[in-house]
């Protein structure tokens, strides 16, 4: 069966070959300094070779304040990693497939024991996970220099071959707390109305399209974040609307943040064991404290309903507000999910994570029809592990055991 989005289109002037994409995912494939590895490359080429219609890479951090605590991730905080990020693109483009490097600021989400710097954040709102410490609120200057971070990272995509950047607003990290309430308390420019919470992200567009001019720049936002008074579908579409006015080509809609346990990646079971053997919080822990709290772990870690398309309602509001093109990307693993999502109308796009680690020719196969559905258990082990190793799917079991 040939479906409608198995033919080629484009967004900014980039040719997708289909409207299957591999969403941003964190690899932990990068070397000491941020650069990417040989294993990294061999990966995106099975990707590519296995049909992808995009790759967006792992999210890369715009500086040191704001790089990951989860192990090995991608750097664009200077210009000497561009020879190496020009050799994966280059690498990459020779299967007609175009790569999107997400750029990201961790802001609280992040760890000052990994970073060696202090964590910091709109306002000093502690986070539930990464809750060692209050973050620094950020001042005036810090926020520019933060713009000028995004912009400088953005330049150096460009440099190195990248078909375009992609802002990570979504998830809880540093961009998704300026438009959050819950974690944006601010009365000055930066804070309050939907306006000014998104400023950060209006004078990054703003700078970017000076130096820039048409350079694609994508943008993965949180539909919902499931905090306290934090953002709703309503102001999501508003965002949306911000994007498409500053410039922005293409929104990808996702939802959740860190805090909120596994709802950004959903599943049937909490993957407690994968917990108890890889988080900073739990892997030294007695044997005994472990059973004591695995019920109440089991408990906060539950994924909210649905499991599948959890993002499709939020993302065909978006995109009935917006004439730039919608990806979405969520529990999306099943070809008739994907087909429908796209033929109603819900998205022009459709990401999805788990199903390309675990078959990352997972494209290809739905081409060719050998698969209608994804592999994937939703076990979110993969998703745990990468706080200590690189990613890969476990099906469920930890290395050694039955
Ligand atoms: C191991 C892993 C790493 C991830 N890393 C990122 C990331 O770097 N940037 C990002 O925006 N989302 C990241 N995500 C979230 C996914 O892009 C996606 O939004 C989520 O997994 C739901 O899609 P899925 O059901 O297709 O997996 C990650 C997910 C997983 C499982």
């Amino acid at each position: 069966m040939q479906l409608s989005f198995f033919e080629s289109s484009c967004i900014a002037g980039v040719t997708f070959p289909n409207r299957l994409i591999r969403s941003a995912t964190h690899e932990g494939m990068a070397d000491e300094r941020g650069a990417p590895t040989e294993a990294l490359e061999k990966l995106y080429l099975r990707i590519a070779k296995g049909g992808a219609g995009a790759i967006i890479t792992g999210y890369a951090g715009v500086q040191q304040d704001g790089k990951s605590s989860l192990s090995n991730m991608l750097m664009i905080d200077c210009d000497e990693l561009i020879p190496a990020y020009r050799k994966l693109t280059d690498r990459v483009h020779e299967q007609g497939v175009p790569i999107i490097l997400q750029i990201a600021h961790c802001g609280r989400q992040t760890r000052s024991a990994v970073t060696g710097m202090q964590t910091v954040a709109p306002s000093p709102v502690k986070d539930f996970i990464f809750n060692e410490e209050i973050p620094h609120a950020l001042d005036d200057r810090e926020i520019e220099t933060i713009i000028n971070n995004f912009v400088a990272a953005a330049e150096r995509a460009k440099k190195a071959g990248f078909d375009g950047v992609q802002l990570h607003m979504a998830h809880g990290y540093l961009l998704a707390q300026f438009l959050s309430n819950h974690t944006n308390r601010r009365r000055d420019k930066w804070g309050g109305s939907t306006e000014n919470k998104f400023r950060i992200i209006s004078e990054i567009m703003r700078r970017t399209r000076e130096s820039l001019g048409s350079y694609p720049v994508l943008a993965k936002i949180n539909a919902y974040d499931g905090r306290p008074k934090g953002m709703r579908v309503e102001e999501a579409v508003e965002i949306a609307r911000m994007l498409e006015a500053a410039g922005c080509d293409a929104i990808e809609v996702s939802s959740g943040t860190v805090e909120d346990g596994l709802a950004i990646m959903r599943g049937p079971n909490p993957p407690v064991g994968a917990l108890f053997n890889s988080s900073f919080r739990f892997k030294d822990m007695s044997p005994l404290i472990k059973t004591i709290s695995s019920p109440f772990i089991r408990f906060s870690m539950r994924s909210p309903n649905p499991l599948r398309g959890y993002n499709i309602k939020a993302a065909k509001a978006i995109k009935e507000a917006v004439s730039i093109p919608v990806i979405t990307v969520g529990g999306l693993h099943d070809l008739s999910d994907i087909s429908s999502a796209i033929e109603s109308g819900s998205a022009d796009y459709i990401s999805m994570s788990r199903p390309f680690i675990i078959e990352p020719d997972i494209a290809g196969k739905f081409r060719q029809g050998k698969q209608t559905a994804s592999r994937c258990i939703m076990c979110n082990y993969c998703a745990l592990m990468i706080e200590v190793d690189k990613v890969k799917c476990y099906y469920g079991k930890l290395p050694g055991r039955k």
